[in-house]
């Protein structure tokens, strides 16, 4: 309701952002490393400049007049009738697309970028976003004949960027998606023997290393967005390191004969690294002292405005900009960076009910979110045109910060607000992942600007000042200091490699490389001596997290991977299945009170995903989409989490079939234990002990932990409960939880184990 009362000051928020006139010379920063990184990137130094000379302070008219007079009527009429002059028509035309790639700054460079990648095995590649790096690079290299006979593959951090990037070049090629340009990203793959230029994510190229070693089939391998660091982009890098010293010496594979050595060295493998906010140095001096190019310019300017004074609700700023624009700017397409899917449902809601109470003479707006939880057709809605006569209001997590072009975009509103994950290793035993909300770096900031002008000059709105812009960290911390490793060490070991004395751009830390280790020995994926064992190479195949896929390896053996797969794909999903909060915990408890199951939360999942499953296949009362939407909210339930939960699902069944392992094998209606046994093979580290006060001793680990009221088993008392995840409050609590027998714990091979040392 807070966000409903906010809304009342719709046209007075002016005054809240604009505020002192601000004293900068325009120029956001002075000394030390950041005027090193500015040297990097001239985009924000000139555009800043233009912002306040232009204007001088806060958030003006795009006039030119700061303080309007909030709210005034002749204001409205104004922006109503710029609107109604050019809604849809706002967009200039563009031009055909070989125009505008040759107009791109970086097509001033071409040759002497082919020239610079001919000559040298590595090549590092910074230029300003929206240059043309991403879709000209590969497109001038295979054109130049550079790649030969092999593929060109081009990293992302990020799917949607990965598969939009090959639509656009598809389209620059004149050739269908698939063919010459094509992608494969989890889970999703288009491309044939016809396929040069591929767009992957860093996670599918890792994966690739597991059939392939060399990566033979590539000639040039390009880490694009490497400035990211992502734990798969490292693991690339170092992998990269170590394929360019073996095919272009030609010391041929492990095994590789006299014949072997010299097939490679006929296939040298060529790295280009790129970004527009890199730390060029480091990356050159890791590869040898590589060759560093700098694209200068950018097509279009994107001017960026800070807040005069910091804000404290930043959802609330943002709506309020948002209506600035929408009521006072001409025609354009606004994105707005968030934290998280919850800032993001909220701002969608606040500013879809203050659409319906705008004058008729102001043009609609069309929300849409965009977050990673999202399914993918619903995502690939941003880069649809807005509907006719309305602007498009595109509110997206980081995942629409870096490399992607979302046609229509001219203004970009950036909270500043980001969710880092970060590994936590606090009385928990073996410790894990949290998403906590924190401020962005300047890379990210720069990033963020850059999805705007890309088309036409562009408009950045910072809902922070411009000290704080100065005062934030120039990159983040590397993923690979800050993570759990399990699942990277696992798939090390699969390719022979030791995480330790791999040839890192930043070395792990010493504790998560143990803890890693000890997890995999826990899950039986390795032996005493750390070599992978057979259950740890067919773990590896799943793409699930190592406690997942040790779960689904048991199910075989206890003959219930139907029921784990269900279970395992609602775990995996990337929202919860329960809407969980305590005003409505009693209801949503009464109402799914009829698939609650006896052990606990996991066959409650079971028992839904099937009720779910019926309704899909129309046999319920409920009909249709709206029927099942009804349904779910009926419960209590996530809709989202049970779509995206089906899709996971039929993809693990894909990777049994090619594994040849039968996965309709099923326990029977009401088998409980087959299906728990199998959870614990997993969950091991997640278990507890009932004490005599009615909490819970962590087996594994020293913490004492209560069961969450959200469970089911949260007013029962059980000899040993597996959970899901702990969350931290006043105490430590177990979410997703179910009982299992203590019989069932003792007869685990690795409690033997340990009982046997
Ligand atoms: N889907 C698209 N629709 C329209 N124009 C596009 C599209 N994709 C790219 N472009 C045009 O091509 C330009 C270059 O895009 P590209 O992704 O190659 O830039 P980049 O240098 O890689 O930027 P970044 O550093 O942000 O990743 C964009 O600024 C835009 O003008
Ligand atoms: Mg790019």
């Amino acid at each position: 309701m807070a966000k409903v009362a906010a809304l009342k000051g719709i046209f007075n928020f002016r005054s809240s952002l604009s505020s002192t006139p601000k004293k900068s010379n325009g120029h956001g920063g002075g000394s030390g490393s950041h005027t090193k990184l500015k040297r990097r990137l001239s985009l924000i130094d000139s555009d800043e400049c233009a912002a306040s000379k232009g204007h001088g302070n806060g958030f003006p008219s795009p006039n030119g007049t700061i303080n309007g007079r909030p709210g005034s009527k002749k204001m409205r009429l104004q922006s109503a009738r710029d609107a109604e002059r050019s809604p849809a028509k706002g967009h200039k035309r563009q031009a055909p697309v070989k125009e505008q790639r040759e107009k791109l700054p970086i097509a001033l460079g071409r040759d002497a970028i082919v020239e610079e990648i001919r000559r040298n095995d590595v090549t590092i590649l910074v230029g300003e976003t929206g240059s043309g790096k991403t879709t000209q690079v590969p497109q001038y290299l295979l054109e130049a004949g550079i790649a030969g006979d092999g593929v060109i593959a081009i990293t992302q951090p990020r799917k949607v960027a990965a598969t939009s990037l090959a639509a656009r070049v598809a389209v620059e090629q004149g050739v269908p998606v698939g063919g010459l340009v094509g992608y494969s990203v989890r889970f999703d793959e288009s491309t044939s023997n016809s396929t040069r230029i591929k767009y992957v994510t860093d996670g599918m190229i890792i994966r690739e290393l597991l059939s392939d070693e060399l990566l033979s089939k590539y000639s040039i391998v390009i880490v694009d967005e490497a400035h990211e660091r992502t734990l798969r982009t490292d693991l690339l890098l170092a992998n990269l390191k170590s394929i360019i010293k073996r095919r272009n010496a030609g010391e041929g594979t492990s095994k590789g004969g006299k014949e072997k050595g010299r097939a490679q060295r006929t296939n040298p493998l060529k790295v280009v690294i790129m970004s527009a906010t890199l730390d060029a140095e480091k990356f050159s001096k890791y590869y040898g002292n590589a060759k560093v190019l700098y694209v200068q310019g950018r097509q279009h300017p994107v001017t960026i405005y800070h807040t005069a004074a910091s804000q404290q609700d930043y959802v609330d700023s943002a709506m309020r900009t948002f209506y600035q624009i929408h009521t006072d700017w001409p025609p354009g397409d606004v994105l707005i960076f968030l934290p998280g899917q919850e800032d993001i449902e909220n701002l969608e809601k606040s500013v879809e009910l203050y659409s319906k109470r705008l004058p008729v003479d102001i043009p609609g707006v069309a929300v849409l979110p965009m977050y990673a939880a999202l399914p993918p057709n619903q995502q690939s809605a941003i880069f649809a045109p807005a509907p006719h006569g309305m602007r498009k209001c595109i509110l997206a997590t980081n995942i629409a910060e870096t490399s992607i072009t979302i046609p229509g975009i001219k203004y970009v509103i950036d909270t500043g607000k980001c969710k880092e994950k970060r590994y936590i290793s606090r009385d928990t035993g073996t410790g894990f992942d949290t998403l906590l909300t924190k401020d962005i770096t300047q890379s990210s900031a720069m990033q963020r600007a850059g999805r705007a002008g890309r088309e036409g000059p562009g408009y950045c709105f910072r809902l922070y000042t411009e000290d704080a812009f100065k005062s934030m960290p120039l990159s983040a911390e590397p993923e690979i200091r800050r993570v759990t490793l399990t699942s990277s060490l696992l798939q090390l070991k699969c390719l022979g490699q030791d995480l330790e004395k791999l040839d890192f751009i930043d070395k792990p830390e010493q504790d998560s490389i143990a803890s890693a280790l000890a997890t995999l020995y826990l899950l039986g994926a390795l032996d005493d001596s750390k070599s992978l064992t057979p259950l740890g190479r067919t773990m590896a195949h799943f793409p699930l997290e190592p406690t997942y896929a040790r779960t689904l390896a048991a199910s075989f053996e206890h003959g219930c991977p139907s029921e784990i797969l269900s279970i395992l794909s609602v775990l995996s999903a990337s929202s919860k299945l329960f809407i969980d909060n305590t005003d409505t915990r009693e209801a949503a408890s009464e109402s799914r009170s009829k698939f609650r199951a006896v052990s606990g939360d996991h066959m409650t999942i079971l028992n839904i995903v099937k009720a779910y499953e019926e309704i899909r296949e129309g046999k319920g009362h409920e009909k249709g989409k709206a029927g099942r939407r009804e349904w779910c909210k009926r419960q209590f339930l996530n809709e989202r989490c049970l779509s995206e939960a089906l899709e996971i699902r039929a993809q693990l069944r894909g990777v049994c079939e090619r594994m040849k392992m039968d996965w309709t094998v099923s326990a029977g209606e009401g088998n409980d234990q087959p299906v728990l046994k199998s959870l614990l093979s997993g969950l091991v580290n997640q278990a507890a002990f009932l004490q005599a006060d009615g909490s819970y001793k962590q087996i594994m680990g020293p913490s004492i932990v209560k069961i969450h009221p959200s469970s089911s088993l949260c007013d029962k008392k059980v000899p040993v409960i597996l959970y899901d995840e702990l969350v931290y409050t006043s105490q430590i609590y177990a979410r997703g939880v179910s009982a299992i027998s203590r019989s069932a714990v003792q007869e685990l091979a690795v409690f033997k184990r340990r009982h046997s040392d």
